[in-house]
């Protein structure tokens, strides 16, 4: 649990709503607010079922809300049938918004481009149209691996309005990680870009995919699609590569949505747990949607005037609920974005702020750290320079936001004036959970403050008995909600082990330490299991321990997180090499070697930071390691602790040093 915990426990501050942003908000005051979540509490069957009839268009109307026949298999409107794309795209068509900027695409090098919602539902449609040509159907599986651009939108709609389940694996990771999870999913097809553009620099994709598919066991595989965003030199697989644009071209702008079963997959993300293989985490049609218009028109208080900007990449969960899937189902436009913050200078995300009059702005806690320290590096580029008179609302995702930092947001960006929201989430809640709304909730810098209505979250200890405020424990939810995972794609025993351990008595286990305080806010602590969070993205310790085992110098290895100012958490790599222990320039090399194999093996993201090299790793007599001690080293601490259980002490001496 990182070091920020301390000021956070003692922070004191309390903003108030703003009035302006109270009255008409979606839910205005604490009294409205109260009333929904006694709602729900009195009659949730009730509650839920009101919402999703005033809020999704259903092509077969369901009779039974809740399905709990099977828990924790939950199933929710289970006999009802919809589309999330037509719910995203065509409810639209009829009403004004048809004409309404629905992205405003900005690339890299800041060319912007912009689709309506009639022009999108066109894209969308051809595209589709053009998978079915191909033969894709209901059911199958997509593989998406592409940049931020309206085309990765087009794709993920395409799927879902042919029940096509997406699988979007971030562009970031490497060809070893994508084809881990395209046999896992069993892809029959791949849609990707040629290359991305990030910071200036071209980075191939397609040869990602070409390598992935290569390594074996991803024979369905029968198309792979490709977009064409920078001409870059790819390698062509004749009868199975296709053009984006060929394909979607001279089809009909026409494509009847698949009237899908509320509890079809709409997709499966995956993510890192405690052991070396990410997990795929299955959503469901209705139930996802649901949740993520809810959270849009409730969280940000969604109108009809918004320019919505979530800086997320699609390869997250942030990306499908607040970029692909809620704020088109809520009619907003909103800006996507291609590049990196810090392109061509530190000051991009304020300038694009100001250039797009931006109202509601969503990013995470490592972006306004690292911005904040650059901004005082660069006053040219200092938020304070730019107009940000448009904004209403900012807010926060993806991992703790210290007070330090949230108190350099709301100053510089929302300059006092738009409430900062840290909403708590996860890949498997769907969208938010626990986060503070612009026109009910007092703010506490570093608290994600209160439960949405409907959301039954509790601080329990290991019995899954309440613990009262001002105690720490296990962050769980006591009542299934509609937007919750359904299941681990492939292995249903990981889910209900992960998730829903039975001590727990039924409830959700986040797998978060939490607290709540007297008001019963609640303050998050960090993971509790070995899953680290750096710049936002989780990441688990065993996935970096295997690939750095399986390079042929490593005999050992054991990863740890170690707090950091701008990452939130940084990989410490401890490691034993298979020959003699390497010193000066040579443990130097070494270092450098695995550092770059991790980025093969992963991706960039799972880079040691540090890497540690020891004769031996520090354990008990009876083998276990120990990765409590392995935590003070990294973070260059003495170890105060009783090494007595230890077999070899002296090793913690040797394992201070950093290459
Ligand atoms: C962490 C991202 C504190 C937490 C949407 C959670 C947070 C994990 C917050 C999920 C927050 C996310 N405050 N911690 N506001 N939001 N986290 O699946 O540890 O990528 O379990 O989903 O991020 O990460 P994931």
């Amino acid at each position: 649990m990182s070091s920020g915990i301390e000021s956070v426990l003692t922070e004191t501050r309390v903003f108030p709503p703003f009035p302006n942003l109270v009255e008409g908000a979606a839910i205005s005051g604490m009294k409205e607010y109260q009333a929904l979540c006694d709602e729900a509490r009195q009659s949730p069957d009730d509650f839920w079922g009101r919402l999703a009839r005033e809020n999704l268009n259903w092509t077969k109307p369901f009779s039974q809300v809740l399905d709990e026949s099977e828990a924790p298999f939950y199933r929710w409107f289970a006999d009802g049938e919809m589309n999330v794309s037509a719910n995203c795209l065509d409810k639209h068509l009829a009403t004004p918004t048809a004409n309404k900027t629905a992205l405003i695409f900005e690339a890299d090098d800041g060319k912007v481009t912009s689709v309506t919602y009639k022009e999108l539902h066109a894209r969308v449609c051809k595209f589709a149209n053009g998978l079915k040509s191909l033969g894709h159907q209901a059911g199958e599986r997509a593989i998406i691996y592409l940049p931020m651009s309206i085309e990765a939108v087009v794709a993920m709609q395409a799927c879902a309005r042919l029940g096509i389940i997406h699988s979007v694996v971030f562009g970031g990771f490497s060809s070893k990680s994508l084809h881990e999870r395209t046999v896992d999913v069993g892809a029959t097809l791949v849609i990707t870009a040629d290359e991305q553009v990030r910071g200036g620099k071209s980075i191939p994709l397609k040869n990602a995919v070409d390598e992935a598919l290569s390594m074996g066991g991803c024979e369905a595989v029968s198309h792979v699609v490709v977009y064409k965003r920078t001409g870059g030199p790819v390698q062509w697989n004749e009868g199975r590569d296709i053009w984006m644009n060929a394909l979607s071209e001279g089809q009909s702008d026409q494509c009847e949505p698949v009237s899908l079963n509320a509890e079809h997959p709409l997709f499966i993300l995956y993510t890192s747990g405690s052991t070396g293989k990410p997990k795929g985490v299955q959503h469901a049609t209705a139930g996802f949607l649901l949740w993520a218009l809810l959270t849009v028109k409730w969280t940000f208080d969604a109108k009809d005037s918004d320019v919505f900007w979530c800086t997320a990449d699609v390869g997250w969960v942030t990306g499908h609920t607040y970029i692909t899937y809620g704020p088109l189902a809520a009619g907003l436009t909103q800006v996507v974005f291609e590049g990196i913050p810090t392109y061509p200078n530190v000051g991009r995300f304020w300038e694009m702020i100001q250039r797009h009059k931006v109202t509601v702005f969503y990013t995470a806690p490592t972006a306004i750290r690292s911005l904040s320290k650059a901004a005082e590096g660069s006053p040219d580029y200092h938020p304070r320079e730019y107009d940000l008179s448009s904004l209403r609302i900012i807010g926060s995702v993806g991992e703790p936001i210290n007070p330090e930092a949230w108190m350099w947001y709301y100053t510089n960006v929302g300059r006092e004036r738009c409430p900062v929201l840290d909403t708590w989430w996860q890949t498997e809640t769907g969208a938010h959970m626990i986060t503070p709304l612009p026109g009910v909730t007092p703010l506490k810098p570093g608290s994600c403050t209160l439960p949405l209505p409907g959301i039954a979250a509790a601080v329990v200890d290991e019995a899954g008995e309440p613990l009262e405020s001002g105690k720490g424990g296990f962050l769980v939810v006591q009542r299934p909600w509609p937007g919750m995972i359904r299941t681990i794609w492939g292995d249903p025993e990981r889910f209900k082990k992960s998730y829903f351990p039975s001590e727990l008595k039924g409830a959700y286990l986040a797998g978060d330490g939490a607290q709540c305080d007297a008001d019963g806010y609640f303050w998050i602590m960090g993971r509790i299991d070995d899953v680290l969070n750096v710049s936002g993205h989780r990441l688990g310790t065993m996935e970096v321990e295997s690939a750095l085992v399986s390079h042929s110098l490593v005999a050992e290895a054991a990863v740890v997180g170690r707090p950091d100012a701008t990452t939130g958490e940084a990989v410490v790599a401890f490691v034993v090499l298979n020959g003699p222990l390497p010193e000066g320039a040579e443990a130097a090399k070494v270092a450098k070697q695995l550092r770059d194999w991790v980025a093969k093996e992963i991706g960039p993201i799972a880079k040691p930071k540090d890497i540690r090299f020891g004769e031996n790793l520090p354990k008990t007599r009876s083998g276990k390691i120990m990765r409590r001690l392995l935590r003070v080293v990294a973070q260059g601490e003495s170890v105060t602790q009783d090494v007595s259980t230890l077999e070899n002490p002296a090793i913690l001496d040797q394992l201070s040093q950093a290459w």
